[in-house]
């Protein structure tokens, strides 16, 4: 008899993410990867010898349970100087190993059996199944395709007592649309008066193009006495593999967190929080990290100026949609394992982020490659 003899999945939806699927297919094949979102140059060296100093200064155990003072300090300095809010370093900013952990952590702290949570979608994948392994509802809105614009009408429709939590994501991934000014204030007037806890994915808040402002929820008072805000030093420092992030709330939000976050890791690696402590004392490192993508995404599109595929509009992160319904009818999934398998360029169906799988015909290629790489893949895509 095989033990367990009762197996049943608590994820039962979930299966090999889509983005191992087109990985495994890009090394298959030895396509160029623009799949999966992460970038092909090293972090400077600055980061990477501080990495070894904090080593050698000593910071190889526990880091204390919401990171180490003084990078909770400076993150406290970073917020109140980019966003003009201010944040308590002691009670109010919990540093977590990466946005994914943080927004587990989040949700499994906040989120009770029964309880329902607006869920914007495309969406990134972990909202979902951190949602359903802690008992709650995901109730999803779709963005509406071309625009990839929250339709704040059709949220409202999904607010009852049972809204426990709103999930927004600026910049956007898979997108790149923007939250602007007036919907954050929307949805400041949306909420109030209710319980609705906003959590706020912010991880490429320093990549957004055209000197447009990153609209955080931390700057607007009444969004930020209700919201986590979830920033990633992976996306900031080319470091998504160092898994290191961090949580804005306000203290009531914060003690709930941290009960829950002290069981899940207890705390972060020591000698990165060391690193990312150093390396913020320098603003220019986050601040100029908007040109050097827009940089990129300038390279990439141009270069698709004379393809079959419409290019579509990027604000911010570091990935940008091609619509392909000119091309062909197929799904966005056969087009997608097509054109890595034939061509050498792999990318992501935007069906996968969706629960119901909706097919505009859109894919997702990730820009944080070296310029050889993009024009490589662009000169590709223009021979489809
Ligand atoms: C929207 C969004 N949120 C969260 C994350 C996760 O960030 P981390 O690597 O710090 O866990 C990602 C990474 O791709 C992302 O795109």
């Amino acid at each position: 008899m095989r033990f367990p003899s009762d197996l049943s999945s608590k994820l039962p939806q979930s299966g090999r993410s889509i983005f191992s699927v087109m990985t495994e297919l890009a090394n298959r094949h030895d396509a160029i990867n623009l799949a999966q979102g992460f970038p092909d140059f090293p972090p400077s060296s600055a980061i990477m010898k501080l990495v070894d100093e904090g080593m050698k200064k000593g910071y190889n155990q526990y880091a204390p349970m919401p990171g180490l003072p003084a990078l909770r300090e400076i993150i406290a300095e970073k917020t109140e100087r980019t966003y003009g809010a201010k944040y308590d370093p002691d009670k109010e900013i919990t540093v977590v190993p990466g946005a994914t952990f943080g927004i587990y952590a989040a949700i499994t702290a906040l989120v009770k059996e029964g309880d329902e949570v607006i869920v914007i979608e495309p969406a990134y994948d972990c909202y979902i199944p951190a949602i359903e392994l802690n008992g709650g509802k995901a109730v999803r809105v779709e963005m509406k395709y071309p625009d990839y614009q929250v339709d704040w009408g059709e949220v409202t429709k999904c607010i009852n007592f049972k809204t426990r939590m709103i999930i927004i994501n600026t910049p956007h991934n898979p997108t790149g649309s923007l939250l602007s000014s007036e919907s954050m204030k929307r949805l400041a007037r949306l909420v109030n008066g209710t319980d609705i806890i906003i959590l706020s994915d912010e991880v490429y808040e320093h990549i957004i193009f055209d000197d447009v402002r990153h609209e955080s929820a931390a700057r607007y008072h009444d969004l930020a006495e209700r919201s986590v805000v979830v920033s990633s030093f992976g996306k900031t420092y080319h470091t998504t593999g160092w898994k290191m992030g961090y949580l804005l709330a306000p203290e009531n939000i914060t003690v709930e967190l941290r009960k829950v976050y002290q069981y899940m890791v207890f705390s972060a690696t020591s000698p990165m929080q060391y690193a990312y402590a150093e390396i913020l004392k320098r603003p220019e490192t986050y601040l100029e990290l908007s040109a050097f993508y827009q940089a990129k995404r300038d390279t990439f599109r141009d270069a698709l100026q004379s393809s079959p595929f419409d290019v579509m509009p990027c604000g911010g992160s570091y990935f940008q949609l091609l619509g392909y319904d000119r091309i062909t009818d197929e799904g966005d999934r056969d087009f997608a394992a097509r054109i890595t398998e034939e061509f050498g360029v792999a990318s992501i169906p935007i069906s996968a982020f969706y629960r119901m799988k909706t097919d505009n015909k859109v894919l997702r290629f990730c820009f944080a490659k070296q310029e050889s790489t993009l024009l490589k893949a662009a000169e590709i895509l223009c021979r489809i």
